[in-house]
């Protein structure tokens, strides 16, 4: 079985190990989502990651409605990420660009119109605004004559992402959002194309991804899922008989790599008694799988390798704070925790400040 540090191809991305980063806002860009020049020094930090997925990224105004998120539509945006994939390439990393479209996850204020989503729902609780925290609103549902549209930002969000150094896209069809409310019948009520049938619920997943493929090429295209336990409201049935053919069509359309986070009964960031499904759809899926979600020690994560289900683990908090993980995970040195009141904060404090064992060690 390989090794967490033996090198794997992601599709057409050659990862020196099999340590990735996964995606984690962090709220570091300005009010237009434009990237602010301190989330180079942040990514190119912690570019000894096998890969990082950036942290999610707004494909348009409507589908991005976090403070202070960084997106991927305008021309600004583009000219502000390419120090930061420079400073990742610089250092001898590799970074993709999360693709994000929140749906419903998102308050009017932000994106300046009633949300999207499958249906006319809204989420129980209160998003995230420049004013502070504000109830979620009813959701518009899309009609079928924007879905034209919405590809169309998909691949204008990918170009953008090529044209700005990226070295692939990420879709993000995970955690609840804009995708996640398509899949799942808790949030799919839809009686056209795009509802009811498992076919019909995987449809936008299915035109997304192949739309992105057509412009990035597949081994340069990635998916992210959430199969097990419900994410921020969304939630299904029977997600075995959803997310394993889910898992086929991306298969076929040869994306280069599948990421799930898949929270266990011990989570510590979602946390679920439905069962992981991973094991199901690496059965049905051939390029390389990633599993994410409370692997924190290298044990843990060599077991999962050794199980034969994964190919590589993606790291959030741990990376977060512990800038050199492969290095520690290699030499079993200490973990620096993450400290969660400065996850979204501005500025450098908890961004740029978790040091290297080096600088720790020098201090
Ligand atoms: C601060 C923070 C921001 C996150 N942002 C994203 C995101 O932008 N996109 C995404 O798919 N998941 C996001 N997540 C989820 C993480 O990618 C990951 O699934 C979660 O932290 C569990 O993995 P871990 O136990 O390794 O931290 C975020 C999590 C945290 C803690």
């Amino acid at each position: 079985m390989p090794s967490l540090f033996d090198p794997i191809d992601l599709g057409a991305i050659r990862a020196p190990n099999r340590i990735l980063m996964a995606p984690l806002t962090r709220g570091r860009a300005d009010r237009d989502a434009v990237p602010t020049p301190i989330m180079a020094e942040y990514y190119a930090q912690r570019a000894s990651a096998g890969l990082i997925i950036s942290e999610a990224t707004g494909i348009s105004r409507e589908g991005l409605g976090w403070p202070f998120a960084p997106g991927l539509w305008t021309d600004a945006q583009v000219q502000a990420w390419r120090p930061v994939t420079a400073a990742v390439h610089d250092a001898g990393g590799h970074i993709v660009a999360q693709l994000w479209h929140m749906g419903r996850q998102v308050h009017s204020s932000v994106i300046g119109g009633q949300p999207v989503s499958s249906s006319a729902t809204a989420t129980q609780g209160q998003a995230h605004t420049y004013e502070g925290k504000q109830d979620f609103e009813t959701a518009r549902p899309l009609t079928e004559d924007e879905f034209p549209r919405l590809l169309d930002d998909y691949a204008r969000a990918t170009e953008h992402a090529l044209a700005a150094g990226f070295d692939g896209v990420q879709i993000h069809a995970a955690n609840g959002y804009l995708i996640d409310q398509f899949l799942r019948d808790n949030a799919n009520f839809r009686d056209d194309r795009y509802g009811g049938s498992v076919e019909n619920r995987t449809r936008l997943l299915h035109e997304v991804a192949s739309r992105v493929v057509s412009v990035a090429g597949a081994g340069r295209t990635s998916v992210r899922l959430s199969p097990n336990g419900e994410s921020q409201g969304v939630d299904d049935s029977n997600p075995e008989s959803l997310f394993v053919p889910a898992a086929k069509l991306l298969s076929d359309l040869g994306i280069g790599f599948l990421e799930l986070r898949e929270p266990g009964p011990d989570g510590t960031f979602g946390r679920t008694d439905v069962p992981r499904l991973s094991p199901q759809i690496r059965a049905a899926f051939r390029g390389a799988l990633v599993l994410n979600s409370d692997y924190d020690t290298a044990a843990d994560a060599q077991a999962a390798l050794d199980s034969g289900v994964a190919d590589a683990i993606s790291f959030g908090r741990t990376f977060l704070a512990n800038p050199d993980l492969p290095e520690r995970l290699r030499t079993d040195a200490p973990l620096t925790p993450s400290n969660p009141r400065t996850w979204y904060s501005q500025g450098p404090e908890g961004y740029v400040d978790y040091p290297a064992l080096s600088e720790r060690e020098a201090a």
